[in-house]
């Protein structure tokens, strides 16, 4: 189960940089006129990406102006999603699906690796400061479960010795490979195709 907590320690200030402002006004322009407030998620991703991966409550009372909607309107949307981060993460950001799928294939194993490696709490940082996790829900990649998200890639195929060394490397300042951990293309068949078989490229 994914927890989210709320940063103590917040910011006085936001503003989108220049070069966001742009981008929000072509995201803005994506909906139809006094539909603005269908900009939101895209906005506080934005938000994410310029605050270093998270997202400070005077940022979301910014955001609830820019787009005229009420403030508990932003709140709601940012404490709904894991997507959006609401205090300091690490540099990267481990997240672990701990659902169904995803649990019965060993997602606490990957738990596992991460509290010896990382920290033993969830959203703590790291001894160097330059990793955290969390569990989250369904990241969608059930197929290739037990799975993990880092930053924006997804690892998946896992145990706990494969995630050891994931997050090693990462330690080490390396870039390991993301996908599956198991040789497959995508989420294509172990040992070939069992369906279709008489349908060529199915
Ligand atoms: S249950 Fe883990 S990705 Fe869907």
């Amino acid at each position: 189960m994914s927890v989210k907590k709320v940063a103590t320690n917040q910011p006085d200030f936001f503003q989108f940089s220049e070069e966001n402002l742009n981008k929000v006004k072509k995201i803005i322009k994506k909906y139809p006129e006094k539909k603005q407030a269908s900009a939101l998620m895209p906005l506080l991703f934005l938000v994410q990406k310029q605050n270093e991966n998270w997202i400070p409550l005077v940022a979301m009372k910014y955001l609830a102006k820019m787009l005229a909607i009420p403030y508990i309107q932003v709140y709601e949307v940012a404490t709904f999603y894991s997507m959006y981060n609401l205090s300091p993460v690490g540099k990267y950001f481990f997240q672990i699906c701990t659902t169904t799928p995803c649990m019965i294939r060993g997602a606490y194993k990957l738990v596992e690796a991460c509290k010896e490696k990382i920290s033993p709490n969830e959203n703590e940082l790291s001894k160097d400061k330059s990793c955290s996790w969390m569990e989250v829900e369904c990241l969608g990649a059930c197929v290739n479960a037990p799975m993990m998200q880092i930053n924006d890639d997804y690892y998946e195929d896992l145990d706990k010795g494969k995630t050891l060394k994931i997050i090693d490397q990462i330690l080490k300042g390396e870039t390991p490979k993301p996908g599956s951990y198991r040789g497959r293309l995508n989420s294509e068949p172990e040992n070939n195709r069992k369906t279709l078989i008489e349908i060529k490229n199915a």
